[in-house]
C-alpha cells in the first residue's frame, strides 16, 4: 500500500498562514482557535508530520509523544523523503516553500479558516490545491 498524502493548516480570512515564526493568531483562547490546535493533534496522531525547520522549531514537545516528527530540508528529493514512509499516512505540515514544491504529491488538503483577518507574514495560495506533478 502507497503512503497516503495530506496536507492540514488553518488560515485566516486572507489567507494568513504566518508572523514572526508563530501562527499569527498565537495565544488567541478564542473556542475556533482552541479547537483548531485539538483537532491538529487528533488528526495527526499516530502519523507522519514532515515540515520545514522554522515550523518544526514552533512544534511543542508534548506532540512528539504520539507522532513522528521529521524535519525536512531544501537538498532533500521530495519523492525521496516520502518514499521513506511506506503505508503511512505522511501529513505535510508546511510552511510556504514546503507546500510549494510538495503539492503535486497531496492527496488530500485539511483547512480550516479561523475568523482573524490580522497580519501575517506567511500566506497560502490557492495554487497549491490545483499543483500538477511535472514531469520528470
Ligand atoms: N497556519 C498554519 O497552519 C501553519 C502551518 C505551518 C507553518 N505555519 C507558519 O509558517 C511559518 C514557518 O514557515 P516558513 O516557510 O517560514 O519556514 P519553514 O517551516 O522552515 O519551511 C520553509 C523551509 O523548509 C525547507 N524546505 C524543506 N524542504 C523543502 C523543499 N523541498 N523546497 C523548499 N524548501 C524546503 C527550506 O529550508 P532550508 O532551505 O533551510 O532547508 C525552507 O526555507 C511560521 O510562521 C509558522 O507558524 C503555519
Amino acid at each position: 500500500m502507497a503512503a497516503e498524502i495530506r496536507a492540514m493548516c488553518a488560515i485566516g480570512l486572507r489567507g494568513q498562514l504566518g508572523l514572526k515564526g508563530r501562527l499569527p493568531w498565537e495565544g488567541n483562547k478564542g473556542w475556533q482557535y482552541q479547537a483548531d490546535v485539538a483537532r491538529f493533534f487528533d488528526l495527526t496522531k499516530g502519523h507522519v508530520l514532515i515540515a520545514g525547520p522554522a515550523t518544526v522549531a514552533s512544534i511543542p514537545p508534548l506532540a512528539y509523544k504520539h507522532r513522528t516528527i521529521v524535519e525536512i530540508r531544501s537538498h532533500m528529493h521530495p519523492a525521496e523523503v516520502l518514499a521513506r514512509f511506506p503505508e503511512s499516512v505522511i501529513y505535510v505540515g508546511g510552511g510556504p516553500p514546503v507546500w510549494e514544491i510538495y503539492a503535486p504529491f497531496i492527496d488530500h488538503w485539511d483547512i480550516t479558516r479561523l475568523p482573524y483577518d490580522g497580519d501575517a507574514d506567511r500566506w497560502f495560495d490557492p495554487a497549491w490545491l490545483v499543483a500538477a506533478e511535472t514531469p520528470g
